[in-house]
């Protein structure tokens, strides 16, 4: 029998996994169908729980679900459980084991598509809502000189900090106007600001000569990711993550780990 996926979110129409997943399958030679599951805002457990009743293997989780998602499930692996959010989910007899594969998808993109080396560099992580709970415990795995955190509500981005503060970890917390006179070589940015056209406060300077911008959101240019132009710094959307983000459940689903490079070309000529 088909083994069957899906991806559950609010709204899910302009979901690209369900091409993502089709394209890896073909390559792979695997046998499955991958749709969409649309649930409502306050039902997200019992859909969810119905579509596994019903022999469903596995689930990619968008927004707005990924913290219930990581409530629901019962056990939770890597990097779900610090993140508090799951965004894969991978049934296991009666078990709902979680994933999270934001981080290691971000990483991936960073490190084997865009050559990018993070171990010894400064960063910055803008923002502090559900985008950047997943991606803060990879990013530091790879031992950056420093991890800043920042955030309009300092608040929310120190909470983050705290999560994962530990010896020998140079991670930080603050609002946008404490990045003064600080410079980084990886600029990522997980905030919502690009959907309205908006750009958190941003001090000049804050590019190392040869940094890199990237911008979770993709298929457009962001006010910050022109903002990086403008200043000299390389700059990347978020189209490599989210295919290396599906190469990662694929892994998980599947357990073969599909090229994600054809894949990323095929979508990148469609937006
Ligand atoms: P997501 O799941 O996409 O991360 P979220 O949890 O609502 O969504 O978080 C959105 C993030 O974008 C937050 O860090 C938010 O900052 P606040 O915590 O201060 O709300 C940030 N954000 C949204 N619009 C922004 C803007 N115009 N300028 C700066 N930051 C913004």
């Amino acid at each position: 029998m088909t083994d069957r996926y899906a991806v559950i979110g609010n709204p899910v129409g302009h979901s690209q996994s369900p091409q993502i997943h089709e394209a890896f399958a073909r390559q792979t030679g695997q046998d499955l169908f991958y749709g969409r599951l649309l649930a409502p805002l306050d039902d997200f457990s019992d859909t969810a729980l119905r579509f596994f009743a019903e022999g469903g293997a596995g689930l990619n989780v968008t927004v707005p679900f990924k913290h219930e998602a990581w409530r629901l499930v019962d056990a939770r692996v890597g990097g779900a459980e610090s993140a508090e959010a799951v965004n894969t989910i991978r049934r296991e007899g009666t078990r709902l084991i979680g994933h999270n594969t934001d981080g290691t998808g971000l990483v991936a993109d960073l490190e084997r598509n865009l050559g990018i080396v993070i171990a010894g560099r400064r960063v910055l992580l803008m923002g502090a809502g559900g985008a950047s709970h997943g991606v803060v415990q990879p990013l530091l795995e790879r031992k950056p000189a420093a991890l800043v955190i920042a955030n309009r509500t300092p608040d929310k981005a120190e909470q983050l900090a705290l999560r994962f503060a530990g010896p020998g970890r140079n991670l930080r917390a603050c609002g946008y106007t404490a990045l003064a006179g600080e410079s980084f070589d990886l600029v990522v940015n997980a905030t919502s600001a690009g959907l309205s056209g908006e750009l958190p406060p941003l001090p000049d300077g804050l590019f190392t000569p040869g940094a890199l911008a990237y911008d979770m959101m993709y298929g457009r240019l962001t006010a910050f990711l022109a903002f990086a132009r403008a200043r000299g710094a390389a700059t990347a959307d978020g189209l490599g993550m989210l295919v290396e983000q599906a190469a990662e459940a694929f892994l998980i689903w599947r357990g073969v780990r599909p090229q994600t490079a054809p894949v990323i070309a095929q979508l990148r000529a469609a937006v």
